[in-house]
């Protein structure tokens, strides 16, 4: 099968496309035949080796597994004896290992039918940042109908998702972009948008219940000066100028500070998880979440979406189709 695969940690010039042989599965896992793959910041991430903190996990030297990409859609191919829930012909969405490839594994508690209503192309879009912005809503941010919310970046992959389930949980939402996405995030639902190129949100005098923030450009106290007494702060983005923690420094310290503050501090890692995912396809199934594709690359062009996406400027999603 043709397969994305590095044999070193690198910039996006690592990755190459070659022929390699099909993945076997394991009794719980499933083989799905790629229809198409999402691109994310993590993807990027795991190419470059980092944060230097997680080689043990992705690899030390070099990456464990060298095909890369997760988020997928596809047909299941194969199952394994332990399987019960998925069959072969099932469309699928979820994570999976290795999805910038045409074949990858995944096991089905991380994995759910497609939603009816979306193209594999865009099905591919929806999990891992629309789980980051289902969760930090809901599970972490409690967002309840009438409350006034905050999407700091909430043209990215994930803040587009998390505009429009927070306007399904009937919270009154503003989202912050550039001048060339505001049209783009009040299209998806936002009451109100503030454009970051010149205005500073926390600097407004206006109180949020929660933020969420996919960008890490303000510092914690200038975010919690946003917030209402005892709102909510998601704080999910960080970028890699530290090579060690990456945003896990950013997390720490909301650890550490949140027992000593009236606001709610609620850092996160997503969990990919079926539970998270059916949810997230009834919202779509119900037209209340659609997902923002902004560009589609063939899998012999896996290393320019890559690239393009660590760049850190999409306007939704970036998508691999095979
Ligand atoms: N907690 C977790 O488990 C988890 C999981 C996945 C990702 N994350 C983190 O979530 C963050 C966001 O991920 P993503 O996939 O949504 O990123 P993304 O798709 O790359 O989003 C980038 C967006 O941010 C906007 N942006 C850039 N600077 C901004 C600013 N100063 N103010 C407001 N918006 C700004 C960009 O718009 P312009 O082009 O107009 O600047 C772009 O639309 C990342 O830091 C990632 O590491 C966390």
């Amino acid at each position: 099968m043709k397969a994305i695969v590095q044999d070193e940690y690198g910039s996006a010039d690592a990755l190459d496309l070659r022929d390699i042989e099909k993945p076997e599965i394991d009794d719980d896992e499933v083989l799905i035949r790629v229809h198409a793959a999402g691109v994310n910041i993590a993807d990027w991430a795991i190419m470059n080796g980092l944060p230097y903190v997680a080689r043990p996990v992705y690899g030390l030297r070099k990456p464990k597994n060298p095909v890369r990409g997760s988020d997928v859609s596809g047909t299941v191919e194969a199952v394994g004896a332990g399987v019960t829930r998925l069959h072969p012909g099932d469309e699928v969405f979820g994570e999976s290992v290795g999805s910038f490839a045409e074949y990858a594994t995944g096991t089905e508690g991380k994995l759910a039918p497609k939603p009816a209503n979306l193209t594999f192309e865009q099905a591919a879009a929806v999990p891992m940042a629309g789980l980051v912005a289902l969760q930090a809503l809901s599970d972490h941010g409690d967002v309840r109908a009438g409350q006034k919310i905050l999407i700091n970046g909430a043209s990215g992959g994930i803040g587009t998702f998390a505009v429009q389930i927070a306007k399904s949980l009937g919270a009154e939402v503003t989202g912050v972009c550039s001048t060339r996405n505001m049209d783009m995030v009040r299209s998806l639902g936002a009451d109100h948008v503030i454009d970051y190129s010149h205005e500073n949100f926390t600097q407004m005098n206006q109180r949020y219940d929660f933020i969420l923030d996919n960008v890490a450009n303000h510092s914690m106290s200038e975010l919690r000066g946003a917030l209402t007494p005892e709102g909510t702060l998601v704080p999910n983005g960080g970028g890699f100028d530290n090579h060690w923690f990456a945003s896990g420094g950013r997390m720490i310290n909301a650890y550490a500070l949140k027992r000593f503050v009236s606001h709610k501090l609620r850092p996160f890692l997503v969990s990919s998880k079926f539970e998270d995912l059916v949810p997230l396809k009834e919202l779509i199934e119900a037209g209340k979440v659609v997902p923002v594709i902004d560009r589609t690359y063939p899998l012999s062009e896996a290393s320019q979406a890559i690239r393009y996406v660590g760049e850190g400027h999409t306007r939704g999603k970036v998508v691999i189709t095979l």
